[in-house]
């Protein structure tokens, strides 16, 4: 009696822990014990990509700052624009344990090894801002960004109807492999390539700084002269940077040659009041909350969406003055 007891005790173990097994490629990204607990701090890794432009240092704040109003002790990371120190940084969170890391990454390809060692240790990764090229989606839990290519087509949008559909265009771009640059490229190009008088006719890096912006411009401006109708900037830093360019050249910029460009950040609302900009559409930096949400969601054992895409709107020279004290960054 007794072996048969034992035997089937042996076989109702055996059923169940086959039934709970999965194999090497079926795991999950993350440990499914929820983690989050009211009350108990959790520590989370953030790998930023540097302090290129306005829109980074408000990305960075509202991360930060939304870390202390929750009680997350942050590990933050600043990787100076340079992809081979957000490994490091990412390598460096797996050794500390975090919870869960929010990666900003610079770049959208080259993350698959780390990435595979973040999954091995079972921490959950929040991208944020930019999105990466994968095979394996299960890389990481949830992309929370804005839609670039839509911006792109936006920023297109509005010149091809400022310029009546002719004009020449010199084009100031993000950091080469950046998904907002490759994106923003695309989604302008949709639009301005529906008008043959409409032409690109310069497109370099500015890298997304206003130094690199301004110097790309005085190169544009030198070997085209009079010949720019539009600048078409992938951000408000290269934007204001070129700005700059244009008035040292004796032109007015917003009049002579006509700016658009993206992130909507202070200084960009401030140049729009003084009519040397001429529109910016919004790409909103402020992931804090949505990333912490996110976190806890995750750390919960709740499914996340893939992809939440951030809602962005267009300003320009019409509504700048009203809605520029409203503005949080
Ligand atoms: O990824 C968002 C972009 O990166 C912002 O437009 C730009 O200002 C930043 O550096």
């Amino acid at each position: 009696m007794r072996k048969y007891v034992a035997l089937i005790s042996f076989l109702v173990a055996g059923l169940f822990l086959w039934g709970c097994g999965e194999s090497q490629d079926q795991q999950p990204a993350t440990d499914n014990t929820p983690k989050f607990e009211e009350g108990k701090t959790i520590m989370v890794g953030f790998s930023q990509i540097g302090a290129e432009s306005s829109w980074r240092t408000a990305e960075t704040k509202s991360i930060q700052e939304e870390a202390k109003k929750r009680g997350v002790n942050l590990k933050f990371s600043d990787a100076q624009q340079k992809q081979e120190n957000q490994i490091k940084a990412l390598r460096s969170f797996i050794t500390q344990k975090v919870d869960a890391i929010i990666l900003a990454p610079v770049v959208e390809t080259g993350w698959e090894p780390v990435l595979q060692e973040i999954k091995q240790a079972k921490i959950p990764v929040i991208l944020v801002d930019r999105g990466v090229k994968v095979e394996d989606e299960s890389l990481y839990a949830t992309l929370i960004a804005s839609d670039f290519v839509e911006e792109g087509r936006m920023a297109g949008k509005w010149l091809a109807e400022k310029l009546g559909g002719k004009g020449n265009i010199v084009e100031l771009k993000g950091t080469p492999g950046a998904a907002p640059a490759i994106d923003r490229e695309k989604g302008f190009h949709e639009i301005i390539d529906k008008y043959p008088n409409m032409k690109i006719i310069k497109s370099q890096t500015g890298d997304f700084t206003r130094s690199k912006g301004k110097e790309v411009m005085e190169a544009f401006l030198k070997a085209e002269d009079k010949n720019i109708d539009a600048v078409y900037a992938h951000n408000d830093d290269m934007a204001l940077g070129a700005i700059q360019a244009i008035e040292e050249a004796g032109m007015k910029p917003g009049t002579d040659i006509i700016i658009v460009s993206i992130d909507g950040v202070k200084d960009a609302f401030v140049a729009m009041t003084e009519g040397k900009l001429n529109c910016s559409v919004e790409c909103n930096p402020l992931l804090g909350p949505a990333a912490y949400d996110a976190v806890e969601k995750i750390l919960k054992g709740e499914t996340l969406p893939k992809k939440t895409i951030v809602k962005d709107q267009l300003f320009d020279q019409s509504v700048a003055a009203r809605v520029i004290d409203s503005r949080q960054y």
